[in-house]
């Protein structure tokens, strides 16, 4: 299968790197200096820079430009692709199919983990795609399938921002036995390893049961965990899922 990625920065960069061996890539973007290190990189791929009016009929494209750049670049398109595959975050399908023409069209909502081949992608649209789609994004990590957009919006609060809120867990409890006298540096790895350890954990138990087989009777974990609860942890994870699932849906309107 060709695809045709739009874009060539942090996104397309980290997709083309994880499809590379299994597909055939053409990539179109605006600089050749950047396009032209891609190639020297990645010499199996093709590299245009786009022109003033690109035809893009029957091509499957992999949109990557940022959500602010659409309305410039989507005029330039001419013709009618085959597929539409957006990465472009808070942007609903509708309002890619107003402005690029495409028989079907397929939003993603990949992470920052594909830079590693990790990410945890969530994606919906044309049922029809289903299996396509599913199998472009396990590339680059997990790829899971979602009936609406909605639960797309609902999932970014989890996937698409994750990160951010697990860096946050990994700091304070680094921070937490700096404070108890521990080196920052053997705190950091121990954090490192904690989380290493943890993915193959939950990759193979529901995160009630390991809390359970941890959290012996008037133990070390008990009193942790008690401390936990008592400041809210859970409350404050739960409002930030509503928080940025609510902040999706109001830049869906802008976009
Ligand atoms: N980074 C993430 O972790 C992440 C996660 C989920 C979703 N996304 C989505 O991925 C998309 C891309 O993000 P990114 O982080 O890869 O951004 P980025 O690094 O800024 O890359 C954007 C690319 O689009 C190109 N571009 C901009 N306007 C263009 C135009 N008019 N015509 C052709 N090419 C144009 C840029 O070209 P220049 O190099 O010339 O500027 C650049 O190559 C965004 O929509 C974002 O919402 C990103």
């Amino acid at each position: 299968m060709k695809l045709t990625f739009i874009g060539n920065g942090n996104m397309a960069k980290a997709l083309i790197e994880g499809l590379v061996s299994n597909y055939d890539i053409e990539v179109l973007g605006r600089n050749e200096k950047t396009l032209q290190t891609l190639k020297n990189k990645l010499p199996k791929i093709t590299t245009k820079v786009i022109g003033k009016s690109e035809d893009i009929t029957g091509k499957n494209i992999v949109l990557c430009v940022k959500p602010y750049s659409l309305p410039d670049l989507a005029p330039k398109l001419s013709g009618e692709a085959d597929t539409i595959f957006s990465v472009l975050a808070g942007t609903s399908i509708d309002s890619i199919r107003a402005q690029i023409k495409s028989k079907k069209y397929i939003r993603t909502m990949p992470n920052l983990g594909a830079s590693f081949l990790k990410s945890m992608t969530t994606i919906t649209g044309d049922e029809e795609l289903k299996e396509t789609a599913l199998e472009i994004f396990n590339n680059i990590g997990t790829a899971l399938w979602l009936s609406t957009e909605n639960e797309l919006d609902i999932a970014t609060g989890v996937a698409g921002s994750g990160p951010a809120y697990l860096a946050l867990i990994a700091e304070s409890l680094a921070d937490g036995a700096v404070n108890q006298g521990l080196k920052r540096e053997d705190s950091q790895i121990l954090v490192q390893g904690l989380f290493d350890g943890f993915a193959a954990l939950i990759a193979n138990e529901n995160p009630a049961l390991i809390k359970d087989g941890v959290m012996s009777p008037g133990g070390t974990t008990a009193a942790g965990y008690a401390a936990l609860e008592r400041c809210n942890v859970r409350h404050g994870m739960m409002e930030a899922i509503s928080d940025a699932y609510s902040k999706a849906k109001e830049l869906k309107l802008k976009n």
